[in-house]
């Protein structure tokens, strides 16, 4: 792995760098300096939660434990990698990388935070400053901190893949079927969700503050929670049905992937069958040039047909759309851009300039309403949800006379339905990181 990451790593980097240049020269910065972070303690202690670095460090420097270093770009020079090891006994101070990446920057180690100033090179320029801001750091002359037209620049061109990051995706996809493959196996054979969720870890390789976005590890009913979050501890609990949404990450670059199972049922496995034919065709539209509102719109379309045919409702698939009953079982956007962010930056980016472009009417979940471009990496995620909360209000409205109680009612302990693939928008057909991955390992 680290061989076909290291040989795409220098042209990730000319391109990180082509990019800044141009943002640079547009707000008329002479470079920037970009702060790792810093861990921050919980409220009255003594501890911090688990360092999360920023992720415009991570794109251009992949350390993913290196509290307190900076990275320091100005056009026309080598990039700097200022690298803090404090001298630290209570804990294991990170070590000085020593990969075939470093070889594009010149790297400079500190004990200090403060020793880092004299090698950022204020003086006399105009030098950006992103990250998390210290107050330690108001007299280090930065002309300015996170300033939003020019995070606006940077994020726009984010979107749009290099071909390391593709690679890091690809291999972070491999790490997440893994663990999908050993979850459902511990589901089948009656582990808890807690335990289900430690089968995941573990085979995927990643400790838990590795994982991109805290596991749903969800049974039964639980499944109709979105971001269900609870990891229970019982095996003896309602588990007729297994939604898992798990990701990984390889260089700070995640995967997120959702799979649903069934108990055997008829009738859900009918449901989920449909979903996953919904969600091929779905798929199979990222296409360079296409209104991503467009693929969610679809997705409307599709899963109305899917609960016609299913008998969960009675009215037309027109009428399930229009009058918005299919939103009762799927209120939620169709995806999102995937990167060093799960919910990556400039999903509504119209350009470099901050200016945004608007969600349909009536769909104010989807994150995503730009028209995809080769390099792109987005999610593709249906689902259709039995969720009381939502049910509620359409027997309460309009909508639910068109809705078959009956149905719902039977297939509520099974609680919901979300299969979500990682795509990558190419020049012609879509790559599905998700399915190559999963047929790499099978
Ligand atoms: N795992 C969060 C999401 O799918 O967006
Ligand atoms: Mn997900
Ligand atoms: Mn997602």
């Amino acid at each position: 792995m680290a061989a076909t990451l290291d040989s795409t790593f220098a042209d990730h980097l000319a391109t990180v760098q082509a990019r800044t240049t141009a943002a640079l020269a547009a707000h008329r910065y002479d470079g920037i300096v970009i702060h790792s972070g810093r861990p921050r303690d919980h409220f009255l202690d003594d501890h911090a939660p688990p360092f999360k670095p920023n992720p415009h460090f991570l794109w251009w420097a992949p350390l993913l434990d290196a509290p307190d270093s900076f990275v320091r770009y100005v056009p026309g020079e080598r990039p700097r990698l200022v690298f803090h090891q404090p001298a630290d006994y209570w804990h294991k101070p990170p070590t000085v990388p020593d990969a075939a990446w470093l070889k594009s920057f010149d790297l400079h180690v500190v004990r200090t935070p403060g020793e880092a100033r004299a090698l950022l090179g204020t003086a006399g320029r105009r030098i950006a400053y992103v990250g998390e801001w210290q107050d330690e750091f108001g007299d280090w002359g930065f002309a300015g901190a996170n300033a939003q037209p020019l995070l606006d620049h940077l994020h726009f061109g984010r979107a749009v893949k290099t071909p390391y990051e593709l690679e890091c995706m690809r291999h972070a996809s491999v790490l997440g079927a893994r663990g999908h493959v050993a979850a459902e196996q511990a589901w089948r054979s009656g582990a808890s969700e807690f335990e289900t969720h430690q089968a995941y870890c573990f085979a995927a390789g990643l400790r838990e503050q590795e994982l991109p976005y805290g596991n749903i590890i969800a049974f039964g009913p639980g499944a109709a929670v979105l971001h269900y979050q609870q990891l229970q501890r019982e095996r003896d609990v309602p588990r007729r049905s297994f939604l898992i949404d798990a990701g990984a990450q390889v260089r700070g670059y995640a995967s997120d992937i959702t799979r649903t199972y069934g108990d055997g049922d008829a009738e859900f496995g009918a449901l989920v069958a449909a979903m996953e034919d919904a969600q091929q065709a779905l798929c199979a539209a990222i296409r360079a040039g296409t209104d991503y509102r467009e693929v969610h719109l679809q997705a409307h379309w599709l899963i109305a047909g899917v609960l016609q045919r299913a008998g969960l409702v009675t009215c037309s698939q027109e009428t399930a759309v229009a009058e918005h009953v299919s939103s009762v079982f799927f209120p939620h956007g169709i995806g999102h851009l995937l990167g060093l962010q799960v919910h990556d930056v400039a999903g509504f980016a119209r350009d470099v300039t901050g200016a945004t472009i608007p969600k349909p009417d009536g769909h104010p979940y989807l994150r995503l309403p730009r028209t995809l471009e080769p390099g792109f990496v987005v999610t593709v995620e249906p689902g259709l949800y039995f969720i009381d909360l939502l049910l509620e209000q359409a027997r309460a409205d309009d909508r639910g006379r068109h809705i078959r109680w009956d149905a719902v009612e039977r297939l509520k302990p099974f609680g919901g339905i979300r299969i979500e693939d990682d795509v990558v928008c190419t020049t012609g057909a879509p790559e599905n990181l998700t399915r190559d991955a999963f047929a790499a390992i099978a």
